[in-house]
């Protein structure tokens, strides 16, 4: 926190303030950079900079922006997912809902295992878990309503050129910028949890490598460095209004609105489903949320969670 301002601090001053020795702040440093891939300079005489300023999460101002809605904090600094963090939570009696948000991720996942890249203290992982009351039906629409409230905090954060891409992947310019996973703890004929999984690429850099596919982030869309407390508030803001119009209004509701957001409205694309892919033209969105695509002249509809779509290349 010391360091976030990308300014020189001395190992003197940086070791007054902590009541520590140089020592002991030079070892410390040495974490910062080998654990969390923080880089740093060393300039004799002048002392310590990062490469680069953090803006770092506040858990006091996501804190009071939860409680105002009714949801609890569970802040970590560094957790192997968010998503696995609610689950224990939830297992050892926490109460929903609650919001689990780290700085980093050590094994943060996309859908079907895949490895979802999280490097300390430049994007958001975040995962709201919420009880679920009336079964599967009580799901229809989610991932697509989550990605409208992802969408509405991205816009307040600058960026308008993103839209959704069924099921739930947010992009920028053609370029993934955000992704939802959501996963369901429970008895699915009972009540059960679900776990809504959110990252979003806010001051990520080219540095990130292993990234199979185009990606994007705030910071490289609007051009400077955003303010990541203030995005987190965006989100719940966000994720709180559409959670509520969804449970008094419904999906229906708010289907208009997904398929205005569409990005491959209308275009031709290829869904694949694990065994087979189907080639039509996207319609948009049913009531429940499941894809509507134009198949050799006729509607046909999909849902479920090993489905992909993917932009036909003549599109
Ligand atoms: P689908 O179209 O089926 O949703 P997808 O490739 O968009 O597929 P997943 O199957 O959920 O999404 O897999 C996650 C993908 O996200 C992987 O391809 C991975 O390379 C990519 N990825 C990992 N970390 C990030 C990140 N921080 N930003 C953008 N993309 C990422
Ligand atoms: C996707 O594949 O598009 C979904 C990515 C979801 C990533 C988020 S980051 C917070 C939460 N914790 C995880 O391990 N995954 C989700």
């Amino acid at each position: 926190q010391l360091l976030a301002d990308g300014r020189f601090h001395s190992g003197e001053e940086l070791g007054a303030v902590l009541g520590v020795s140089r020592s002991a702040v030079w070892k410390c440093l040495r974490r910062l950079e080998e654990e969390y891939n923080v880089e740093l300079f060393r300039v004799p005489g002048k002392g310590y900079r990062l490469a680069e300023p953090l803006s770092l999460l506040s858990y006091e101002l996501s804190a009071a922006a939860l409680a105002r809605l009714g949801w609890q904090l569970h802040f970590r600094q560094t957790v192997d997912s968010t998503n696995a963090e609610a689950l224990r939570l939830l297992r050892s009696g926490a109460a929903a809902p609650l919001v689990v948000i780290a700085e980093s991720q050590t094994s943060g996942r996309g859908r079907r295992g895949r490895a979802w890249v999280s490097p300390a203290s430049q994007n958001i992982y975040y995962t709201l878990t919420l009880k679920v009351f009336d079964g599967p039906q009580g799901l229809s629409g989610l991932s697509l309503v989550v990605g409208l409230a992802v969408l509405h905090a991205l816009r307040r954060a600058g960026i308008q050129n993103a839209g959704l891409k069924w099921p739930n992947d947010i992009y920028a310019d053609g370029k993934k910028i955000a992704g939802i996973l959501l996963e369901l703890t429970g008895d699915p004929a009972d009540v059960c949890h679900v776990i809504i999984g959110i990252g979003i690429n806010v001051n990520m850099t080219s540095s990130a490598k292993d990234i199979g596919q185009p990606w994007t982030s705030v910071r490289a869309q609007i051009g400077v460095m955003a303010d990541r407390s203030a995005l987190v508030n965006f989100l719940s803001e966000a994720l709180h209004c559409y959670m509520e119009r969804r449970m008094h209004e419904g999906f229906s509701s708010l289907r208009v609105e997904w398929e205005a957001n569409n990005i491959w409205q209308g275009k031709r694309c290829t869904l694949s489903t694990g065994t087979r892919e189907v080639k039509g033209l996207v319609l948009g969105v049913d009531e429940v949320g499941a894809l509507r695509l134009l198949v050799d002249g006729k509607e046909q509809r999909f849902s479920g969670g090993e489905l992909s779509l993917r932009l036909d290349h003549d599109s």
